[in-house]
């Protein structure tokens, strides 16, 4: 990688010195001498590459408030990859949301920092096995998480967030379904069906980070706080959900927390979001508990610079299955 333009000077702390005013609670001075110049030379080789990066909720603070241009959950960044005019997307987040950008933006260069930025849901099913189940339940819709393949959205009927799972589900029951397959994550299916009288068939795989938070967690910390507001993402168990105040997508968790300014929040969810709530919310205080996402710590800012300039590694998608998955995001996006 080409370093030499990383070093401390006066005009990168001059560049850079809004973003540690927010983050100075978080990043001690010393480590944002050696953070600052990734930041300022990435912001300054986008602009030369027009080139945007999409950064999801789940980003450390640095890259969520150092580099991103787009900050949001996978809809949003869908939602914005689908509209953009850059030549270059980088796609901050795991696997399978940059694969969404490619799908929506064949024509473009879509960026992913480190391949290996999996997601267990995606890992839990294949295409073949989504075949198999629309062999064994014919005729029903399979709504498919966009936390999934491309190959798998090529073979599902349409895609859905955690934003919108719950109307997407509702409009196929004003369809005339009675019954819809849901893949991959059987919480999220689980949570959904709770709220519809759409039948929904359920295949079982989990986030590897919400399915470890417990009822117990939400009631102890009601103990010691009995003011405390909890928030869950709707990737967690069931019995969590029961339990907590509020629950929605990463980007309607960080809008409860801006509109509401609760004076306590927990949130049941990855690390990096609180941290950025509470970067971003300074009168709110951030409590307790969060698990952290593997595959999402895999994107760091040397990475991303060095994907910026080198522009590898490169989504690539076979234009076949693209197409085809195309259809199942794009009614998702119709529909929201
Ligand atoms: P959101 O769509 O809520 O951002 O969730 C994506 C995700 O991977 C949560 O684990
Ligand atoms: Fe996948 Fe869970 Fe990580 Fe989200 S938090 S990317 S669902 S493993």
């Amino acid at each position: 990688m080409n370093t030499q333009n990383l070093a401390y000077s006066d005009e990168v702390a001059k560049a850079t010195a809004p973003i540690f005013d927010k983050l100075s609670k978080q990043i001690e001075k010393e480590r944002w001498e050696s953070i600052a110049p990734y930041i300022f030379e990435i912001n300054r080789l986008k602009k030369e590459k027009n080139a945007v990066i999409l950064a999801h909720n789940y980003m450390t603070p640095d890259i969520f408030f150092g580099v991103g241009d787009v900050v949001g959950d996978s809809l949003m960044l869908a939602q914005r990859a689908a509209q953009s005019d850059a030549d270059i997307i980088v796609q901050c987040g795991v696997h399978f949301m940059a694969e969404t950008s490619k799908i929506l933006c064949p024509d473009k260069k879509v960026l992913m920092p480190d391949l290996n930025a999996g997601c267990s849901l995606a890992e839990s099913i294949t295409a073949s096995d989504v075949r198999k189940l629309k062999e064994k339940h014919p005729n029903i819709p399979v709504v498919t998480y966009v936390n999934t393949s491309a190959e798998v959205k090529a073979e599902s009927d349409i895609c859905c967030t955690s934003s919108n799972a719950l109307k997407i589900i509702n409009a196929l029951g004003a369809q005339g379904h009675d019954k819809v397959i849901m893949t991959p994550d059987m919480y999220l299916a689980q949570n959904v069906a709770a709220q519809t009288d759409v039948k929904v068939i359920i295949w079982e795989g989990s986030c590897i980070v919400h399915e470890r938070f417990t009822p117990q967690d939400i009631i102890d910390a009601r103990k010691t706080y009995d003011d405390i507001v909890v928030l869950a993402h709707p990737e967690c168990p069931p019995d969590v959900m029961a339990e907590a105040d509020y629950s929605g997508s990463t980007a309607q968790m960080d809008n409860y927390i801006k509109e509401k300014q609760p004076a306590r929040a927990m949130l049941m969810t990855e690390c990096s979001m609180s941290d950025n709530i509470a970067a971003a919310n300074p009168d709110v205080e951030m409590i307790g508990t969060c698990q952290i996402c593997p595959f999402m710590k895999r994107i760091t800012l040397p990475k991303i610079l060095k994907a910026l300039q080198n522009e590898d590694p490169e989504i690539i998608i076979d234009p076949e299955i693209s197409a085809r998955a195309k259809v199942a995001v794009d009614k998702m996006l119709e529909l929201s």
